[in-house]
């Protein structure tokens, strides 16, 4: 079938590492696929890339290496063993040289504040940019003689940028590269117009609403496939599930309140107000469009420094019953936040790379189990959602059987 690069986009952040150790890992026997949905059952006679064989590469805006990163989530969290993190060493270096130096574009202060970044990565160009991201995708896609290409963004979350005429549509968004002040970009936007030209398949786990504007999205549509955006791993997750619960047995929520406290550099970002709305947005949502009455309802994010990657949350549903009675339930969830979302990176990888030996374009609504915002898909209930991907992953299994 070929070999299968992914480009990852904030290629030394917490997320981004924890996917490299876990495929060494793998790769190494060292660690077991727990946690992939497509080692499980459901992906059973559907052939998908082994993830031991994935070519990872990349973009950060800060120089850490990548060995130093691994050991710093090792300290800080101990979510990565030690000893696991010694023995694949050697992978992670091999990784780390093909990391290039990503591009901070209209980025914000919460991002180029933080420490550790490069600031050769400011630009202020975009068309420059543009090219010079382009550039490593194309000498990385060479250099390993890669038949398939998914760039996923996996960067810090980006404030958003004031709507502008050329989000709406490509050629007016193509045409704004040659002014030099670059006002509709942002680095995402820079980050996945490059993937489009470079027909490679899309992803973004992030919310960062720059990613997939309309413009990029038709760009994109036209030759690959993509989906975004922002992983569903913990609270929301929680909450898609239970929100069918409550619809199901027609017990009217009369508010949802949910508070979430998190550390490391992921939470240092979401301090800011600008960074935060983006994703105080995707993780509010839904319960509206779910429900489809109206309700009280607040997403709080904190930051809370000594948690570091152990996200908590405590989720307060207040709701209604028969002859009007009033009750709650109430949920504490504590996740390692990159634990959760590195296999959903790797799932992903691995259906967008089938997507693209299937020749498949545009949105892949199947794949909407995987999102808080599920790129044009209305479907919010987590297990419609599942069902979906079920469904979708049948028909592969018959195409494959009419062969
Ligand atoms: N459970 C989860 O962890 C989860 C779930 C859903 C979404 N996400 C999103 O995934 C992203 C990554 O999370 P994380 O915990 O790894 O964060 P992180 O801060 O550890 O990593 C982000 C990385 O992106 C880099 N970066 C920032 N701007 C960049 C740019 N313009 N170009 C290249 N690199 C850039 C940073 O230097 C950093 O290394 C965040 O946007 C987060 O909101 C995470």
């Amino acid at each position: 079938m070929g070999r299968t690069g992914v480009w990852i986009i904030g290629a030394r952040g917490g997320v981004a590492t924890t996917l490299a150790c876990g495929l060494s890992a793998i790769r190494q026997g060292l660690a077991p696929t727990t946690g992939l949905i497509t080692a499980s059952e459901l992906c059973r006679g559907v052939s998908l890339v082994d993830p031991a064989e994935l070519v990872l590469g990349g973009h950060d805006v800060r120089t850490t290496p990548l060995p130093d990163c691994a050991r710093e989530i090792s300290r800080a969290n101990g979510s990565l063993a030690g000893e696991t993190v010694a023995e694949i060493e050697p992978d992670l270096a091999r990784i780390d040289a093909n990391l290039r130096p990503g591009v901070l574009f209209h980025s914000g202060t919460a991002i180029e504040s933080l420490p550790g970044v490069d600031p050769d990565t400011r630009e202020t160009d975009p068309g420059l940019a543009l090219a010079r991201i382009e550039r490593d995708l194309a000498e990385f896609r060479a250099t390993h003689a890669l038949e398939r290409l998914v760039v996923v963004n996996l960067a810090s979350t980006e404030p958003p940028r004031p709507t502008h005429p050329a989000h709406h549509e490509a050629a007016l968004l193509e045409a704004a590269l040659t002014e030099r002040d670059g006002t509709p970009f942002i680095a995402s936007t820079l980050y996945s117009l490059a993937a489009a030209r470079h027909g490679a398949a899309y992803l973004n786990f992030t919310p960062s609403p720059g990613a997939l504007i309309p413009a990029v999205a038709e760009l994109l549509g036209r030759g690959c496939p993509f989906m975004g955006s922002d992983g569903k791993t913990g609270e929301t997750l929680v909450k898609s599930a239970l929100a069918p619960m409550f619809r199901y047995r027609n017990l009217r929520v009369l508010s949802w309140q949910g508070y979430n406290l998190l550390g490391d550099r992921d939470g240092a970002v979401l301090a800011n107000d600008e960074n935060r709305q983006a994703k105080i947005r995707s993780k509010d949502q839904f319960l509206h469009e779910y429900l489809g009455y109206p309700l009280h309802s607040k997403v709080t994010i904190d930051y809370v420094p000594s948690l570091d990657d152990w996200k908590t949350a405590w989720d307060f549903i207040h709701f209604e019953g028969f002859l009007g009675v009033r009750m709650n339930l109430q949920f504490t969830w504590q996740g390692c936040d990159s634990i959760l979302a590195a296999p959903l990176v790797i799932d992903l990888v691995r259906l967008l790379d089938l997507a693209l030996r299937r020749g498949e374009r545009g949105p892949l609504a199947h794949l909407a189990v995987f999102f808080k915002s599920p790129h044009g898909v209305g479907e919010h209930d987590l297990h419609r959602q599942f069902h979906s991907l079920e469904e979708y992953l049948s028909t592969v299994r018959r195409s494959i059987d009419e062969r």
